[in-house]
């Protein structure tokens, strides 16, 4: 008889974002009367921009003759797209990255999921706590994460670096982090970073970036760096990109969306660029593996999708999603002003689409959760779903409709 990977039984619960769906439709399908306002899962509600819309129905309509018709996309990417990436985003920040070193994929959740596919199975994970679930599930998936702790919410085999109100959200170099075991294992060979962070908002200034590539190039470590919300930054001294730093392209991957910059969630687009100065130990080039991984496993993001993405860098393009991140952080404003004036303990919300507040009267995070949802109809994020060090918080998204954001915080504000 068959038996499943033994790996992903060890998965405690469902998926955070399943876990909420579940929770709310329960909850809705019992009060049908009630006018739920959804600020928990980072999803856009603005539709796509003109530009965006205009590129989409030409590409359709190349795909209706016969010679312009497309199959399969190259496994890499269309080369219109990788080189727009590499003048529009990479060369204005004078980061030294050559589109060849762009993969295009169908979105950063599954090549956040999918990178650490190519590292070894003993190589050890070193999180930010709190944390995007899916740096963690999926390397417990490949069996890399030991033994799960249900009092403590922590694995064995991982790293964690809390983020916390008293060091500012900001992770300290694993030196000063603990594990799942208290053993002394704490030297990383993978470290995965995002910033602005999900789910606190939180950024990191360029020194402090620069001391996390120093540190890496140091002990031989890679670092993932997730930048989904680098359009949401609005302040001097964050880095926009980890290539802004000296040495990182012997030591950083960087994954980035076309999800929250410009509203891809549900058209799905993304890339992540490894230098092809990456080695390992015995001289392999991560650049190699992930192309060989995505020659294999990928038949290329949409013709018609990737031809979107690249309208997102035109002039109009870009006027346009601006107009968005705008419209977003104006309700981000909302939110935090509305829930400071109540008393709440509030960060982020920024520099990134996302408020980070502490629960009141030391709630647990599903505790607030479940108040929220029954007392105001509004839908957040219970903060202990990114790790153990988010118990007692609770996340709130922009990305509503300026409407409903004004009306939770107002019922909200009302408890
Ligand atoms: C979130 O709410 O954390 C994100 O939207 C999830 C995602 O991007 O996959």
């Amino acid at each position: 008889m068959f038996k499943v990977n033994q790996d992903y039984l060890k998965l405690p619960g469902s998926y955070l974002f399943s876990e909420i769906a579940k929770r709310v439709k329960e909850y809705s399908e019992a009060n049908p009367e009630k006018k739920i306002i959804r600020l928990g899962i980072g999803d856009v509600t603005q539709p796509l921009c003109p530009a965006v819309i205009k590129a989409l129905h030409s590409a359709v309509d190349e795909m209706a003759e016969a010679d312009t018709f497309k199959g399969y996309a190259p496994d890499l990417g269309y080369e219109f797209l990788r080189s727009t990436i590499a003048d529009k985003v990479y060369k204005p920040l004078g980061a030294d990255i050559d589109k060849d070193e762009i993969f295009v994929s169908d979105g950063a959740k599954s090549d956040s999921g999918n990178i650490q596919e190519i590292f070894d199975r003993d190589v050890k994970i070193a999180v930010c706590d709190p944390v995007y679930p899916v740096y963690v599930d999926t390397n417990v998936m490949a069996g890399r994460t030991g033994t799960y702790d249900a009092a403590t919410g922590l694995w064995s085999d991982v790293i964690y670096m809390p983020c916390t109100a008293e060091n500012g959200y900001a992770p300290e170099l694993p030196v000063n982090g603990r594990d799942g075991l208290g053993k002394d294992n704490r030297v990383p060979d993978i470290i995965y970073l995002c910033f602005p962070n999900n789910p606190t908002g939180a950024t990191i200034t360029k020194d402090a970036l620069q001391d996390w590539v120093d540190y890496a190039n140091r002990i031989g470590a890679v670092i993932i760096y997730d930048a989904a919300y680098e359009a949401y930054i609005s302040e001097e001294d964050v880095p926009h990109s980890i290539y802004e730093m000296r040495g990182a392209r012997t030591c950083a991957i960087e994954i980035r969306s076309f999800s929250k910059n410009a509203g891809f969630t549900g058209t799905r687009l993304g890339y992540t660029v490894i230098p092809k100065d990456i080695k390992d130990s015995d001289g392999n080039t991560l650049h190699a593996l992930w192309a060989r991984r995505h020659g294999t496993k990928f038949n290329g993001a949409p013709y018609i999708v990737q031809k979107a993405g690249e309208a997102v860098f035109s002039e109009e393009g870009q006027r346009e999603t601006n107009e968005q991140i705008a419209y977003y952080m104006k309700n981000a404003a909302y939110i935090l002003d509305g829930l400071k004036s109540a008393g709440y303990t509030v960060s982020g919300g920024v520099n990134a689409p996302y408020i980070w507040l502490r629960t009141p009267d030391r709630m647990s995070s599903w505790d607030f959760f479940d108040y929220l949802l029954k007392e105001a109809n509004v839908v957040g994020t219970p903060g202990s779903g990114f790790g153990p060090s988010g118990e007692g918080h609770f996340r709130l998204t922009a990305f509503g409709s300026y409407e409903n954001t004004v009306e939770a915080i107002d019922r909200i504000k009302k408890l």
